[in-house]
């Protein structure tokens, strides 16, 4: 089984208060031997998942598909951006090729580009290395034929909204779903206005949209990369990893009970 993050958000659009039954914060979290959880908050995990590949799922995938799909409405042969090779990017570009769009994806790293082609398949991926180009949404423009994604995931927040903004076409989605520069932003009005942006908060998802993605995911034999596996008492180690950047995900492996 897989918990919800939103422990009460089953469909639709969310209450004003989800966040007050937020696993994790304020509620207890998931690193635990032993979770009570109502059954209204638990979903079946894929069939095709083992428990390790299926811990990562109810925030980092989870969040990648309601952006593209509820909220982005995604559509064959669409181009999505999505910002570095963690957890949330990682399953954006997993999803989006298996739905038959093309994925851009930026990373400080060429080495970590390389992978994500090799993990996803070089055919549909384009990288760009956001070091090597601080001035990345060119790039994505020169990618698209000038016009921009059709849906962008912005992990990074901070100032970089104004590259988004530039990299995603005329009334394209931007799902705003990270802040890992900066939780304020100097955010430029007038592009805003000329391409006519959606940008659009994302705080995970409801559980029918957790229901729908296991699906896919199944039926697309969606693997999750895993950067490594550590143990109970590894804990902090793999926090560790985590605020250094993983490719994929970072799992913490609790022995049965
Ligand atoms: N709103 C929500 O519902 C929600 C859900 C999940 C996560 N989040 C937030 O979303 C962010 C990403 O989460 P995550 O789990 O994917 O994180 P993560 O796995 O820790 O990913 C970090 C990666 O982001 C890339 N990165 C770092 N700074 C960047 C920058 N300035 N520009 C582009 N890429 C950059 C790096 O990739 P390279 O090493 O390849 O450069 C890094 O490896 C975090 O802020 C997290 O708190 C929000």
């Amino acid at each position: 089984m897989n918990s919800t993050l939103y422990s009460r958000w089953i469909d639709g659009a969310p209450g004003p208060n989800e966040p007050d039954y937020c696993l994790g914060m304020p509620l207890p979290g998931g690193l635990a031997e032993r979770m009570i959880i109502h059954e209204e908050s638990a979903v079946s995990a894929p069939a095709s998942m083992s428990d390790e590949e299926a811990s990562t799922l109810p925030i980092a995938a989870l969040t990648a598909w309601y952006s593209l799909m509820d909220v982005g409405h995604l559509e064959p042969g669409q181009t999505v951006l999505v910002q570095g090779t963690g957890g949330v990017s990682i399953f954006a570009a997993q999803i989006a090729v298996a739905y038959g769009a093309r994925v851009i994806v930026t990373s400080s790293k060429d080495e970590n580009l390389a992978k994500v082609k090799a993990v996803i398949g070089s055919a549909d991926v384009e990288g760009i290395n956001y070091k090597t180009y601080p001035d990345w949404e060119h790039k994505v423009l020169e990618l698209t034929n000038g016009l921009g994604a059709d849906i962008t995931i912005d992990v990074a927040g901070g100032n970089g909204i104004n590259q988004s903004v530039a990299a995603t076409k005329v009334q394209g989605v931007i799902a705003q779903v990270g802040f890992l520069t900066g939780q304020t932003t100097a955010l430029n009005l007038m592009p805003v206005i000329f391409r006519q942006t959606t940008i659009r908060g994302i705080a995970v998802a409801p559980r029918s949209s957790f229901e729908r993605m296991n699906v896919f995911l199944d039926r697309h034999k969606i693997k999750p990369v895993i950067d490594r596996v550590y143990g109970f008492d590894e804990a902090a180690q793999a926090f560790e990893h985590l605020s250094r950047g993983p490719f994929g995900k970072v799992v913490i492996k609790i022995a049965s009970v």
